[in-house]
Formats: structure tokens, sequence, C-alpha cells
């Protein structure tokens, strides 16, 4: 579903030259779960930016579904990233003045549905969040935790094939995180390909696959035996604080 070749992509910002990926050669195939660590600097935003079509690379080649990425027009890029790929980011990135359920329709808006369809969607994808009492809310009315559920429906708006989320968990707390990972998991076991950046090793463990950036370069890449079952650590904290 992805593969990329060599890689590269330097920044100039005015005197400075920045190499962030220097040369980066990996595929990964439609169903996988993959997490990207690395240090801070590493360039791992700067890859999933790649990825997401949110930016060219300076030199290489990415194939997105049998589509050379750089023989793409501008327009092009925008339709793909619409359909194909949904976005989560840390700070969640939701509109503050529009409800969770317009945030959620909002992807399904560009993407030209009617206004019955997509609300019923929205709806449909905040249930399955566990949102639906909540769809009314602004972001400024929800926890951390809801917020990154209402970005997650959003971003499965348009039914992509890739998830793509760039420390979805950076900014919520423990418990928080393994429910979004076990979103994440669900999504995986329904055939979406997911691709997680982490700091957190713990939460990249829920992963199938780890990536691992230094300095631009890509240093190993490690199959998961056993990745940690989300879901079954979520109900075993419960059953903890049930029994206190
Ligand atoms: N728009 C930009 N202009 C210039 N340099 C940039 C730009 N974006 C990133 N860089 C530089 O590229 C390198 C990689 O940055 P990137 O954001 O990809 O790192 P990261 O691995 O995501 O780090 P973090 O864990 O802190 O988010 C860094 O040295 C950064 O300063
Ligand atoms: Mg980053």
């Amino acid at each position: 579903m992805i593969a990329i070749n060599d890689l590269q992509k330097t920044y100039d910002t005015g005197s400075i030259t920045v190499e962030a990926l220097r040369g980066l050669s990996f595929n990964i195939n439609k169903g996988e779960f993959v997490a990207i660590m690395g240090a801070s600097g590493s360039g791992k935003s700067t890859l999933m930016n790649l990825l997401g079509l949110l930016d060219v690379a300076s030199a290489g080649t990415y194939i997105l579904n049998q589509t050379e990425v750089s023989a793409l027009e501008e327009k092009d890029f925008a339709r793909i990233r619409n359909k194909e790929i949904g976005f989560v980011f840390q700070t969640f990135n939701l509109l503050p003045h529009l409800t969770a359920l317009h945030n959620v329709e909002l992807p399904m808006m560009y993407a030209g549905v009617k206004l019955a369809a997509r609300r019923e969607r929205a709806t449909l994808l905040l249930e399955r969040m566990g949102l639906i009492d909540r769809m009314h809310h602004y972001p400024n009315e929800l926890s951390g935790g809801q917020n990154q559920r209402v970005a997650i429906a959003r971003s499965l708006a348009n039914n992509p094939a890739i998830i793509l989320a760039d420390e979805p968990t950076g900014a919520l707390d423990s418990h928080t995180s393994l429910e979004v990972m076990d979103i994440f998991q669900q999504l995986n076991l329904d055939g979406t390909t997911i691709i997680v950046v982490t700091h957190e090793e713990n939460i990249a463990q829920h992963a199938g696959r780890i990536l691992r950036l230094s300095d631009g370069l890509l240093i190993m890449d490690d199959i998961v035996q056993e990745p940690l079952d989300a879901g079954q650590a979520l109900s075993s904290l419960r059953k903890e604080a049930g029994s206190i």
C-alpha cells in the first residue's frame, strides 16, 4: 500500500538547511499497524506529513496505492488526502466554534456528501466513539480524551484506508491513552492501516511493528511478536478499580 524508497526531505529556511529525512526506505502493507518512534527532531512528523500528502519530498519516491506521488497534481493531492487518509493529531485540531457533530461532518462536506447523509454518518461515528450524548458540545466543553475521540471520528468520516496519527496520546493520561489505542486496535481489526507516532514505548507495543528513526534515518524495523491488547488492559484496570 505504501512503498517509499530513499525518501529525503530538506527544509530550506533562509540561511539554514535542515536535512530532516536523509534517505528512508520501507514498505507498509494494507492492514498493518505500525508505530514510529524516535527522539525529538528525528523526523517523525516530517515523515507523517509526507505520507499524508501534506508536504512533498525533496528526493526519493513514494508510491501510495500504486500511484507515484511525485507525479500527482495539486488537485489530486487534496482528493486522495480527503478520501484515503484520516489524520489524528496530538492537540486534536478540532475547530473550536463547531460542535463535535459539525467537526465530524466537515470532511464529508468537503467531499460533497449531502447534509442528511453526512449527519447520519457523523452521528453513527460519534456513537461508535461513545459520544452520542456529547455530540452537540463544543471542544472546550469536552475532556481531552473526548476531544481525541471526536478527532478520531472525524478522521474516519470518509472511510479512509489509512489513519495517520502523530502523537495521538501525547496530551492524554495513561488510562485515556489506552482507550485511544483500543479504538485504533479495533479499527485495525476491521482492516484499516494505522500508523502512529509515539514517544512512549508502552504505547508502541500495541502496534504490530515499530519503525525507529534517528537523525532522519531508519535505524530499526521490528515486528512486535505479541502486541499488547489495549482492550484487555482497560478491562483489568476497571476490575482493579471495582475491587477497591
Ligand atoms: N517547517 C520546517 N522548517 C524547517 N525545519 C523544520 C521544519 N519542520 C521540521 N523541521 C526540522 O526538521 C527536523 C525534524 O523535525 P520533525 O518535526 O520531523 O521531528 P519529530 O521527530 O517529529 O520531533 P518531535 O518528537 O519533537 O515532534 C528537526 O530538526 C526540525 O527542526
Ligand atoms: Mg513531531
